[in-house]
């Protein structure tokens, strides 16, 4: 029921967009993604469309929404004062100006870094967001694919998480916009507890490429969704995942061509830096 939900709300995006093709080519085997396949892939941008702004800002979701991307992924983690902000990785050394552990960091002292430099300098002054700010310019635009960033480093983020959804009555039975998924399962159980109506994923690294039935059986238990790294993925993964009552979107796919095998394994979603290759929909840089 999930997935033909899903496919319904996809389709409706798709009927809304008036943009150009819709057909993609795989040039070395000459294969056409039919409009049908697309209208039904849910697309994911991940960080954002991160392939086109910095990852994990306002920029790049903003970006994320005007592609028609059906969700936005973003990584949330607390600071030293226990507030939620979006940002992928422990340190801010990466993405933004400063140095430092984000757990290290008062939500004052994160949102003085400038995060959209590295990228570009068109992008110079991009904050890292807070995920209230995130809930409170997207909610009800686009679907909203939570990841809970090792959590482990946070006791108590599944809980602030789940307080500022149930704030914005966004924990609501079959919310099918919101999505909560981390490589960390216990916090998923966790999550899942807090917030029973809303559809959870596992995320899974290389290593998982032996998962087997009963393991898939356990996530299903308190899982909707199994989102692999795509190297893992194959046709009888798909199978089985979906056999297990699950949807699956792997991560992360940044070429035409890693789609388009994607689309051939038969996922149900893309979790991709580039929106337009799930959805040929132009870019607005
Ligand atoms: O959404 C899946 C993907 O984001 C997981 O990997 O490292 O990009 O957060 P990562
Ligand atoms: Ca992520």
């Amino acid at each position: 029921m999930k997935r033909m939900m899903t496919i319904l709300a996809a389709s409706l995006a798709m009927t809304a967009f008036t943009g150009p093709a819709l057909a993609a080519e795989d040039g070395e085997a000459g294969k056409v993604i039919s409009k049908q396949q697309q209208q039904e892939m849910v697309n994911v941008a991940h960080r954002g469309a991160s392939g086109h702004a910095p990852e994990n800002t306002m920029e790049a979701f903003q970006k994320g929404f005007e592609m028609k991307a059906d969700y936005i992924e973003i990584d949330v983690q607390m600071t030293k004062d226990g507030e939620l902000v979006v940002i992928h990785d422990t340190t801010v050394n990466r993405t933004t100006d400063g140095t430092g552990k984000v757990g290290d960091l008062t939500l004052a002292e994160i949102r003085q870094l400038d995060a959209g430099s590295w990228f570009g300098d068109a992008y110079a002054g991009e904050k890292v967001p807070t995920f209230e700010e995130v809930l409170n310019e997207f909610r009800g635009k686009v679907g909203i694919l939570i990841e809970l960033k090792a959590p482990e480093l946070y006791p108590g983020v599944e809980a602030k998480i789940a307080d500022a959804l149930i704030e914005r009555n966004m924990d609501t039975a079959n919310n099918e916009k919101i999505i909560i998924q981390s490589f960390n399962h216990e916090s998923m159980k966790t999550s899942k507890e807090l917030l029973p109506n809303l559809s959870h994923g596992v995320l899974l690294g290389g290593n998982w490429a032996n998962v087997t039935e009963e393991q898939l059986a356990q996530f299903a238990a308190y899982a909707d969704y199994f989102n692999p790294s795509m190297y893992i993925v194959t046709e009888e993964l798909v199978g089985d995942v979906h056999e297990a009552g699950m949807d699956i979107y792997p991560y992360t796919s940044r070429s035409q061509e890693q789609a388009l095998r994607l689309f051939d394994l038969n996922v149900d979603g893309i979790i991709t830096d580039y929106p337009e290759h799930v959805y040929a929909h132009p870019v607005k840089n």
